[in-house]
């Protein structure tokens, strides 16, 4: 039977479980997902059936929440992340509203980029009226997620991108500035490398009405930034989305430019595309040798190698909402392979998070996680065909691959608490919780089990450290600790930005999509700290940027003990 924690257990029970007659139980939810997934298996159905079910029953390896909501359902919609064109025509504009709907309804999460809508208050030639702008439009959007909801099981999550150089842009960066507005949104600014420049030299910048192409204002480049930066000081928000970078590193340049990522901006997508993700528990990659714990590669290797398949086979198994979505995401077959568990890895390797052995290791890591997944999809290749559009692709005419992405880094927001890992590749953000049940709101304390194992291992557990991470989820401020101990166990927000950002780029340099982070900031964080952030971010070659500064938004799902 699948050993879950409470938490996991609850989530399962709140969210996932299907309950017919009777309730499925988690083991039984794991068989339903790879008795669908082998349906597409041309032969050795048993063999995969076990090997599907294996991986996610001892919680080495999940798929995102819809796969696991769904598979096996009549008509399940399986992926988490899809892109939606916005047109500048009211007919279309409600056409993808609708389309939305259906997506989230159906448990996926939508992002856009509003960037081909004409500015507020310009022209409109049928009704001789003016524009709502692409804020009113958002706003829209916004209410109708809040009603659909995802799945009817969890908040609905959209992805709003403004490019740098539109003309409703200073609106668009302060549009969540009332803490209200635009609750079921994520935004960021599309940014070009000219803008990043245009700062750097302290240049003008041109806003433009994107319906006539004319400039419609001229304002300092340093100007725009500075709000930026301000609003994400104040509100965590706008995110950055590096457009620049992303079309670089975009293998299917002759689809066009990507404009837009899915809602936490782990997937770099076309319009109508989808894609399906799945992260590995880098806990359960461990083996102990007789001395210390050691990464245990065999293992990850076989992992990986099931797990593309398994999302090769989400793809040729999904249920897709529309002929448009069907057409680009079976020519692509893109998929995001991507790890959790990361900081409890390192804990477990005797590792601290901000260290240069960290940040190595990391690269190590992810890429062979990188190579394996290239291997196991270019095998599959061999096997079923390369994805129909690889001709097109960079990586036409020598290397095969049934799927034209591999990686990304999600955040794993719920299938690392199903799977009892730390989320994604964020360093721990407190050693204890106060969390809020889901099903009956009562509050309880947790700490992390595998820092209280450490800490045991280590001979350092005792009532008093225990009482201490309680009232303050930390153990810096407990004098006989060692310094390499207190290293050691480095929260979120005492782990310098700058080693939150080596992290990320580390993980993004072997991620052919993108990784999804967010960079936790203590809340006296300065402004100018912000924008060397988002400059770092920039010059390090990641694809987006999210910071976070602690207490700025009124709704922490997670509480954690003794920060504020
Ligand atoms: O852990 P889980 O599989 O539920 O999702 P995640 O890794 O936290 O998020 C992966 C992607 O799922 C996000 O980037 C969104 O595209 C989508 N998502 C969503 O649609 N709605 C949510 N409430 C959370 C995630």
């Amino acid at each position: 039977m699948t050993n879950l924690s409470p938490n996991g257990l609850q989530i399962l029970q709140a969210r996932y479980l299907r309950r017919t007659e009777v309730t499925e139980t988690p083991d039984e939810l794991f068989q339903r997902v790879a008795k669908h997934l082998i349906t597409v298996e041309d032969e050795d159905h048993e063999f995969w059936f076990d090997r599907f079910y294996g991986v996610m029953r001892h919680l080495e390896f999940l798929p995102n929440s819809p796969t696991l909501m769904n598979a096996g359902l009549p008509k399940g919609q399986l992926s988490a992340c899809f892109v939606l064109p916005v047109e500048d025509n009211l007919e279309a504009i409600f056409t993808t509203l609708k389309n939305a709907a259906l997506i989230h309804n159906s448990g996926g999460g939508t992002g856009y980029n509003f960037s081909k809508l004409r500015p507020k208050d310009d022209i409109i030639t049928s009704s001789e009226g003016s524009s709502a702008g692409a804020i009113a439009f958002m706003k829209i959007y916004d209410t109708a997620t809040e009603y659909v909801k995802q799945a009817g099981k969890r908040r609905g999550a959209n992805m709003g991108i403004l490019n740098v150089t539109h003309s409703d842009i200073e609106a668009f960066v302060t549009s969540k500035s009332d803490r209200e507005s635009l609750q079921n949104f994520n935004i960021s600014v599309g940014i070009t490398n000219d803008f990043m420049n245009a700062v750097k030299n302290n240049l003008e910048w041109q806003l433009v009405n994107p319906r006539t192409k004319k400039v419609s204002k001229t304002i300092r480049a340093k100007m725009l930034w500075d709000l930026i930066v301000d609003e994400a000081l104040k509100t965590g928000e706008p995110g950055l989305i590096f457009l620049d970078t992303i079309n670089q590193d975009n293998r299917l340049p002759k689809q066009g430019k990507i404009n837009c990522t899915n809602p936490c901006g782990e997937v770099p997508l076309f319009d109508f595309e989808s894609c399906n993700l799945g992260s590995i528990n880098l806990t359960k990659m461990v083996v102990h040798d007789g001395k210390k714990n050691e990464i245990d590669w065999n293992k990850l290797d076989k992992t990986i190698s099931i797990a593309i398949r398994f999302l090769d086979n989400v793809i040729s198994s999904n249920h897709y909402l529309l002929p448009n979505i069907k057409h680009i995401t079976l020519a692509n077959r893109k998929i995001g392979l991507g790890v959790m568990g990361w900081a409890e890895l390192l804990i477990m390797l005797s590792i601290p998070y901000a260290s240069e052995k960290a940040v190595d290791l990391a690269e190590v890591l992810m890429k062979f996680i990188q190579e394996k997944s290239y291997a196991a999809s270019g095998n599959l290749a061999q096997i079923r065909g390369c994805f129909p559009s690889w001709k097109e692709s960079r990586y036409a005419p020598n290397t095969l691959l049934r799927n034209a992405t591999c990686n990304s880094i999600a955040p794993t927001g719920s299938i690392s608490v199903i799977a009892d890992a730390s989320y994604s590749i964020e360093p721990l953000y407190a050693l204890a919780y106060k969390r809020t049940e889901i099903l009956n709101d009562k509050t309880q304390i947790e700490i992390n089990s595998i820092f209280v194992e450490k800490m045991k291992s280590l001979g350092f557990w005792t009532e008093e450290i225990q009482n201490e991470v309680i009232a303050n989820g930390s153990i810096q401020n407990i004098k006989h600790i060692p310094k390499n101990i207190k290293k050691l166990f480095e929260t979120s927000l005492e782990i310098p930005w700058k080693y939150h950002l080596l992290h990320q780029r580390a993980f993004q340099k072997y991620t052919d999509n993108a990784v999804s982070k967010t960079i936790n900031l203590a809340s006296n964080t300065t402004a100018n700290e912000v924008s060397e952030i988002y400059k770092t971010a920039w010059k390090y070659g990641l694809k987006g940027i999210t910071i976070y500064r602690n207490g700025s938004r009124a709704n922490q799902i997670l509480q954690p003990c003794g920060v504020n």
